[in-house]
């Protein structure tokens, strides 16, 4: 029977509509009272019923017990080893809801109970009646309950079981071959067997993170009532052609009682365009695809990533009316094709026709526990203070919350997007690959419509694992293994991608040679190539001062060197006896095998080993010396990429990407990561703001000359003015000029070329030991972007390097004098959150004033209080 669709409009993302004619008076869709909230207080108890308690939905096990007082903080010491015994129980969760105190009308067509988040395994029953299973945390279920519901209490329970116990056993049954790795190396304390498990692979443990297997309803819950049909998911996508100019790609997932005909007026008032088009809702899940051809006469703005431009959107309605659905406007390409001068083939990223240079970092998971995520703005809102333009949201953590992409989305960042698969062989069995498809096309349905999404990548690693043996695989049963991976990642993943969303580009796996392991059959030889794709890169031994040991990439989307977090950070989850380096504690927390040792090791090459006597001023002394390290070896490798965007070098280079790793971190513990758990920066984060700026100068030596390259986002003439200084001295030795040199924008050029020992002649009093550089770019306008530094040898053979008796006034700005050069000047307020506008640097000047963004509300007492100042002479 048909009916007509009156009106339509969105509700805090939900589709109401109206429906006249035949079924006239039928009010299903209007009624507001349709969509019935389970969340909230729930009761909670273990297989033997001896823990009992009540549990907040969203939530999982560990929050509640935490949450009631059964265990301490989850992240307090060793606690994730004495805790280790919740992932082997099994949870139930119950709740006892009353239909009419809900007043949801059961009389209604369809009644549905959604969950948009199960963790993981689990079944659920209402009024004791099995309704469904779950085995996959990155999928909503949707069961079907209206003739399960009666007027009185109803009670529904979620049975969860051990996720550990049910990946073992998947295992088990899994007994043809093996799908490696078994299980994570013994410095990580996890578990076993999480790639056969449809749940954050990093929640079994990571090299940076704890193993915490949690189970849980982790997304709301609620009951859907309607009697015509409901809306699961509403899609835009803009689509560019020189033809037809731009044209938007409205997608409806509804679900349907009946066959349902009618009509909606899709437009976006501020481009003058409408369209009413015909609807037909099959009976049960369907999609609708509608084009909103953008009238040619308007000139659409478009969204740029930050530094590029800025985000502006346009209101889509239905009938003009309604909140409307937020459409931005860009093209995404990623370009693979030959470059003059080299074998290979290009890499990069061109957003709305402009080859843009991707500067950022690696996103994992921001807690253990998702439901304890405070609102990722502040991390965000970190990467873009570093002016970052991208992050890559990493297989092996979550597909983020809506929220995070509409941040992305607001500020301008670009999202490398993951699916979530990493550092393993996968399983492919009919029922895994079944819920992987359901997975996918869910994510992609839910986050195509965010124009910071530039690309959707199959996996973390996983090629690059087979392709060159990470689990000794025998050379007989390679093709096996190969076949899997094509099966599950080229046939479907990318075949459900490659439907759902043709605006935006898709790559297997990273790294990748792209391209060229397409036409290896999706495994390259070797997947590291710098000639084609992305590139991974780890070197903890080799000297990271000396920027050839990086590879010349075209696109690096991962490297990154370990630091510890500040002691402020350490202090809440540890007792006096845990502050040394050598600590139980202190090794418990490192994850990467010898990764103590490495970042000391690192830090030995250039710089002087804290060697106090005081036991606590040498820990911290330690704890600074790896932030030290950290940020200089970041900052070299970094500036090392952005410098060869324009050059090809024995046929490697242009380079077109920056992504270290890690932005964030789990917990309190060593990482690569740039900014705290909590969200305090370390110093790499400082160092990103300046290596990532538009306008960069950077030093290197390459057969005794000192080079110095002027990168610039933009276009720019510029002139660079270098000083040297004498390490015992404020007072430069001697200034150069350049000449004027145009740079293009997203360029790097030469700017400066002079033999060191040249230099340092012309300089007279200065060697190498005894002066160090600093530079700057400069148009008729003044200093573009920041002072940068080149040391001539390491800090610890430096002569006249000495204590700068730095002595600070404070206040919500901290002004520092000094009597002599500092490098690596630390300002730390403990725990106070917060960020100064500048930190880590070297300080060439008597007077230095540096903000203190505070982020609660603070005194001037609390801060001078709090504030300690360190450089690098102080910690030997
Ligand atoms: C919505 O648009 C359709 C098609 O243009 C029209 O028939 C209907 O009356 C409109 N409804 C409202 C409430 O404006
Ligand atoms: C019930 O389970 C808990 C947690 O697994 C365990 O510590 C306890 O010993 C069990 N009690 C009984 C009576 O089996
Ligand atoms: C948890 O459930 C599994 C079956 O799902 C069972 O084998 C196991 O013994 C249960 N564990 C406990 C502690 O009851
Ligand atoms: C429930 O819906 C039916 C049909 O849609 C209607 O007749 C009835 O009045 C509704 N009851 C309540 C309590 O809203
Ligand atoms: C396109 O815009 C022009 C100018 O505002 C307007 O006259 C015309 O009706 C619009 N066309 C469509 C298809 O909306
Ligand atoms: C760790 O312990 C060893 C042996 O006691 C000692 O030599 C070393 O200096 C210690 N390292 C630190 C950083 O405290
Ligand atoms: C610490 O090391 C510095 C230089 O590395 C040295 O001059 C100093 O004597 C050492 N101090 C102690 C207490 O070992
Ligand atoms: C450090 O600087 C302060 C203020 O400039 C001065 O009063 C003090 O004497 C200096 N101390 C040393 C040891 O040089
Ligand atoms: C630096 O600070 C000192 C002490 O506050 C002051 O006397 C001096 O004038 C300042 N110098 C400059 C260049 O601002």
């Amino acid at each position: 029977m048909p009916l007509r669709v009156d009106m339509c409009m969105f509700v805090s993302g939900v589709l109401l509509c109206s429906f006249s004619g035949v079924l006239s008076g039928f009010s299903s869709v209007t009624d507001q009272q349709h969509t019935v909230s389970l969340s909230g207080k729930w009761s909670l108890s273990n297989s033997n019923g001896s823990l009992s308690l009540p549990a907040e939905v969203p939530g999982c096990v560990h929050s509640a017990l935490q949450q009631q007082g059964f265990i301490q903080d989850p992240y307090f010491r060793f606690n994730d080893v004495s805790y280790r015994w919740i992932a082997f129980d099994n949870w139930t969760y119950t709740t006892t809801f009353n239909l009419c105190v809900f007043c949801i009308n059961r009389s209604k067509q369809k009644v549905l109970l959604v969950f948009d988040g199960v963790d993981t395994v689990a079944s659920i029953q209402l009024n004791g009646v099995s309704v469904g299973k779950t085995d996959n945390m990155f999928r909503r279920y949707d069961l079907s309950v209206r003739d399960l519901l009666t007027d009185g209490d109803n009670v529904l329970k979620v049975s969860f079981s051990s996720p550990v116990l049910y990946a073992s056993e998947r295992r088990k049954a899994h007994s043809a071959y093996r799908v490696p790795p078994e299980c994570p190396p013994d410095v990580q304390k996890g578990e076993c067997h999480v790639n056969f498990i449809r749940k954050e692979q990093s929640s079994f443990s990571w090299d940076w993170g704890p193993s915490f297997p949690t189970m849980g309803l982790w997304k709301g819950v609620r009951l859907e009532a309607f009697d015509v049909l409901q809306l699961i998911q509403v899609s835009s996508v803009p689509l560019y052609s020189t033809v037809s100019q731009w044209r938007v790609q409205v997608q409806l997932l509804v679900d349907a009682v009946q066959t349902t005909n009618g009509q909606i007026t899709l437009s976006i008032p501020e481009l003058d365009s409408e369209q009413t088009v015909q609807t037909k809702f099959l009976s049960g899940k369907t999609k609708n695809s509608f084009t909103l051809h953008i009238n040619t006469s308007s000139q659409v703005k478009q969204w740029w990533p930050n530094g590029h431009g800025d985000q502006p959107f346009y209101q889509l309605t239905e009938n003009n009316s309604g909140e409307g659905f937020k459409v931005y406007f860009r093209t995404v390409e990623l370009v693979q094709e030959p470059v003059v001068g080299s074998p290979g083939l290009s890499f990069y990223f061109r957003i709305n026709g402009k080859p843009i240079f991707l500067k950022g970092s690696n996103w994992i998971p921001a807690h253990s526990f998702q439901d304890q995520v405070s609102p990722a703005v502040n991390l965000l809102q970190s990467a873009v203070d570093a002016n970052m333009n991208a992050l890559r949201v990493w297989g092996g953590g979550v597909y983020e919350q809506d929220l995070f992409y509409s941040i992305c989305d607001e500020m301008g960042i670009m999202v490398w997007q993951d699916f979530m698969f990493a550092c393993a062989m996968y399983p492919t069995e009919d029922d895994f690959i079944q819920t992987v498809r359901e997975e996918v096309s869910q994510q992609v349905q839910r986050l195509k419509s965010h124009p910071s999404v530039i690309i959707w990548s199959g996996n973390n690693e996983n090629e690059a694992a087979l392709a060159t043996d990470w689990f000794s695989i025998p050379v007989s049963q390679r093709p096996l293994y190969r076949k899997d991976y094509v099966t599950l990642y080229v046939n479907n993943v990318r075949a459900i991608v490659r439907e759902e969303d043709e605006s935006r580009p898709f790559l297997v796996s990273s790294p990748t040679n792209g391209a060229e392991s397409e036409q290896e059959g999706w495994v390259a030889a070797n997947p590291y190539d710098p000639l084609y794709g992305d590139t991974h890169f780890y070197s903890y031994f080799l000297d990271c001062w000396d920027w050839r040991t990086f590879p010349r990439t075209r696109f690096a989307s991962e490297y990154g060197f370990q630091s510890w977090p500040s002691f402020s950070t350490l202090q809440p989850v540890s007792i006096k006896a845990d502050w040394s380096y050598n600590s139980s504690f202190s090794s418990h927390r490192q994850h990467h095998e010898n990764g103590n040792q490495q970042m000391l090791l690192q830090a030995a090459l250039h710089f002087n080993l804290p060697n106090a006597t005081d036991p606590l001023k040498r820990f911290t002394d330690t704890l600074y010396i790896t932030q030290v390290t950290q940020a200089q070896c970041v900052k070299t490798q970094t500036e090392f990429y952005r410098r060869s965007q324009s050059e090809i070098i024995e046929g490697k280079g242009r380079t077109m990407g920056a992504l270290y790793w890690q932005l964030n971190d789990i917990w309190q513990a060593p990482s690569w990561s740039s900014i705290e758990f909590g969200g305090k920066w370390k110093m790499l984060h400082y160092f990103a703001q300046s290596f990532f700026a538009a306008v960069l100068p950077v030093a290197f030596e390459d057969d005794d000359a000192l080079l110095i390259y002027a990168i610039s986002d933009l276009s720019h003439d510029l002139k660079l003015r270098v000083s040297a200084y004498s390490w015992a001295d404020l007072d430069p030795v001697c200034t150069l000029k350049s000449d004027l040199l145009l740079v293009p924008g997203g360029s790097a050029a030469a700017i400066f070329k002079q033999p060191v020992a040249a230099l340092l002649a012309g300089c007279g009093r200065c060697t190498r030991l005894t002066c160090l550089l600093t530079f700057h770019l400069e148009d008729s306008s003044g200093q573009q972007g920041p002072t940068n530094h080149h040391f001539l040898s390491s800090p610890k053979d430096a002569q006249g390097l000495q204590k700068p008796n730095i002595t600070d006034a404070t206040g919500y700005t901290v002004t520092l004098h000094s009597a002599s050069v500092a490098p690596f000047v630390w300002l730390d307020v403990g725990n106070v959150p917060g960020r100064f506008s500048s930190n880590g640097f070297l300080m060439v000047s008597r007077n230095m004033t540096v903000g203190f963004e505070a982020w609660r509300p603070t005194s001037v007492a609390e801060l001078s209080r709090s504030l300690t100042v360190t450089s690098l002479a102080d910690v030997y």
